[in-house]
């Protein structure tokens, strides 16, 4: 069986010797393992590691729009998946459903792979919205989206950073349920869990056979737990 993807969301934590350390102890990762850097390291990357993602990215491929970053550059410099959608973006820079939907536009127009993250908040679990929720980003997001290869991240925003993962069973029944709604649309996605993923509780989620992968946040930056996390897929 081909091994599970774990999808390195390293955010904004690592400063420049960071980087460097954490490049000169993974001298070597396996093919399943793609890495988001912060945007500005990517050039330290992408000589070096196979699949590199960005982590943002506007949907206009050029022009002047200070401070963003073209799908068509990225592309241009080797980079080959982008994540949207982040719980993060949603809330600091006000990405919607349809900024998303244009965003994973522009990705598979530059021939790159869309990781679309997903996922309800803490009020909308608490409110039984989570399936509406959750529902609504997919449908909103994969609007018009004709493409084969796609990434679908389910993070629960309650579960992002918090050291809390949600039990087996949870994920498995909004796995389920992501799948159904994919399946009404005609959409072939890879199905990704993330929030507080780590190399302790890797082992016991590996055991869900829904799921293709993982998306890590903090423990991404740590090149200990990333070599841990990549023999633990390697040997599952
Ligand atoms: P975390 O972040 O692993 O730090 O919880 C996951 C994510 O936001 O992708």
């Amino acid at each position: 069986m081909k091994n599970k993807l774990l999808v390195l969301n390293m955010k904004m934590y690592m400063e420049p010797n960071d980087i460097k350390e954490f490049m000169a102890k993974t001298d070597k990762v396996d093919d399943n393992i793609i890495i988001c850097p912060e945007t500005i390291y990517i050039p330290y990357f992408i000589n070096k590691y196979k699949n590199i993602g960005i982590q943002n990215i506007y949907f206009e491929s050029r022009g002047a729009y200070t401070g963003c970053n073209s799908v068509l550059h990225a592309k241009k410099l080797g980079v080959n998946y982008a994540i949207v959608g982040h719980s993060e973006c949603r809330e600091y820079f006000n990405i919607t459903d349809q900024i998303v939907n244009k965003q994973i536009k522009s990705i598979v127009d530059n021939n790159m792979i869309p990781i679309m993250c997903i996922g309800e908040s803490l009020d909308d679990k608490v409110s039984s919205n989570s399936k509406k929720v959750i529902k609504k980003q997919i449908i909103d997001g994969l609007k018009g989206i004709k493409c084969d290869r796609i990434i679908i991240a389910y993070e629960p925003v309650y579960a992002i950073g918090t050291g809390n993962t949600l039990s087996k069973f949870d994920i498995i029944d909004s796995v389920n349920y992501i799948k159904e709604i994919l399946n009404d649309i005609g959409i072939n996605a890879l199905l990704l869990y993330g929030g507080s993923v780590n190399s302790t509780n890797l082992s016991d989620l590996l055991t869900i056979s829904a799921l293709d992968g993982f998306m890590v946040g903090k423990s991404s930056c740590s090149s200990v737990e990333v070599l841990k996390m990549m023999k633990l897929l390697s040997s599952n």
